[in-house]
């Protein structure tokens, strides 16, 4: 095990109708007026919004609404959401929905605590431990982004560059609380179930893919959630209101990226930066697009340590172990990872995501892709601008 620092304040509030209590939560820190920040008109339609604007209103708080986040959020909204803040005093930004309405909601907040433009964070330009208060009730059990401490934008134009996708990541964006009610996911089309659902999947399977050693205990933890994910997204997809499914699934949504699997160990989030690259050129569902991803990088990396690829084989997809054959068994395990994306409608490869990028633009999102990095990517295997070509192109 590596040294580590795990810091996650946020309060969870879990379970039915916990939604109506976030008016009262934000009462506590002494706001006076809120934005409360999503997307779509789902939550018109099934009444949350309303319930949300009561317990605001019972709390005492003012409030005013900005709504028009898409997946994959701009950082054109964010702007404009700055503006309104300032121009209405808000001191306190909640956000309704999965991780773009989040993330949205982080970059308003960093923008009304700091005085420099928000592209220059996203590039790396700059860093800031300041953020204003932020909470959040989850809608989509998916990116974590409810207790984790990034925020993904896509910036549209950025010095003649068109639709970098970007993060920055501090701990200060970990929200002040998320109000998390499984029942809210039971209006999500089924491929947000699934894309969410591998999202989370993911997130460990980032961490979990490293070369340190010694790191049985988190091993152990991350394969249990990466078997209760597997188990409850079969039944969430086919069964839209099993409340323990998506119980199960929202909850191991935070756990899964708010740190914890990731302590003591090198992460390697290089299947996360090259999906953000699909992301910002072609608008892709973030979860689709990994599943697209990840089985090509498994294969290009997997003989670099072919004996963690035949644990997770062995434990999280029961592949029977050749002892004297673990590059049989790694493989194995890809395969059987992939059977379950199709099992839930999600993609293995970027023709079945429904893209055919050209030659150029692969070339263009690995050059985008390395330039994240200092000229790599990941940390299982350092990859470089060929290296990525190579995945897109397998
Ligand atoms: O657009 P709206 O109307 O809000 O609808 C959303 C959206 O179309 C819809 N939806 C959400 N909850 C719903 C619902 N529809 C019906 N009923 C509900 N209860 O689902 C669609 C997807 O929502 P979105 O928020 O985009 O999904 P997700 O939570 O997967 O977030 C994806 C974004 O988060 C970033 C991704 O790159 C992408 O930009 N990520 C953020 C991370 C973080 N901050 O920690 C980490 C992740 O790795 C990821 O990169
Ligand atoms: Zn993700």
């Amino acid at each position: 095990m590596i040294n580590f620092q795990f810091h996650n304040p946020t309060k969870v509030i879990f379970g039915k109708n916990v939604e109506s209590e976030a008016g009262k939560e934000i009462k506590q820190y002494g706001a006076h007026k809120v934005l409360v920040h999503f997307g779509g008109d789902y939550l018109q339609k099934t009444g949350v919004l309303d319930r949300v604007h009561r317990g605001l209103t019972d709390a005492g708080l003012e409030y005013i609404d900005l709504d028009g986040v898409v997946p994959n959020p701009r950082l054109s909204l964010i702007k404009k959401g700055i503006e309104l803040c300032k121009l209405e005093n808000v001191d306190f930004i909640l956000a309704i929905g999965g991780g773009s309405a989040i993330d949205s909601a982080k970059g308003i907040a960093y923008g009304l605590a700091n005085d420099f433009e928000l592209e220059e964070l996203l590039m790396g330009n700059v860093t800031t431990d300041k953020i204003a208060p932020i909470g959040c009730i989850s809608t989509i059990a998916a990116t974590g982004s409810e207790t984790s401490n990034s925020m993904v934008v896509t910036i549209e134009e950025y010095k003649g560059q068109k639709n970098l996708k970007r993060s920055y990541n501090h701990d200060c964006a970990r929200p002040l609380f998320a109000c998390m009610n499984p029942e809210l996911t039971y209006t999500l089309p089924v491929y947000q179930i699934a894309s969410g659902a591998s999202d989370i999947m993911m997130h460990t399977m980032e961490r979990y893919f490293t070369n340190t050693t010694d790191v049985d205990l988190i091993d152990r933890m991350s394969e249990g959630l990466l078997v209760a994910v597997r188990d409850a997204t079969l039944k969430a997809v086919k069964t839209p209101d099993d409340y323990e499914a998506r119980a199960t699934l929202m909850w191991a949504g935070s756990l899964s990226h708010n740190g914890l699997t990731g302590t003591g160990r090198q992460s390697d989030f290089a299947s996360h930066k090259i999906e953000h690259e699909l992301g910002g050129m072609f608008d892709v569902a973030h979860g689709a697009g990994l599943c697209a991803v990840w089985g090509s990088w498994a294969r290009y990396v997997y003989k670099i340590n072919p004996a963690r690829f035949a644990q997770f084989a062995v434990r999280v997809f029961n592949v029977p172990e050749n002892f004297y054959n673990l590059e049989e068994t790694a493989l194995k395990g890809i395969e059987a990872w992939e059977d379950w994306c199709r099992k839930i409608g999600m993609p293995t490869s970027m023709s079945e995501l429904g893209i055919e990028p050209t030659d150029a633009q692969i070339e263009e999102m690995a050059i985008k892709c390395v330039a994240t990095g200092n000229g790599s990517v990941g940390f299982f295997k350092k990859l470089n601008k060929d290296d990525v070509i190579n995945i897109f192109n397998m």
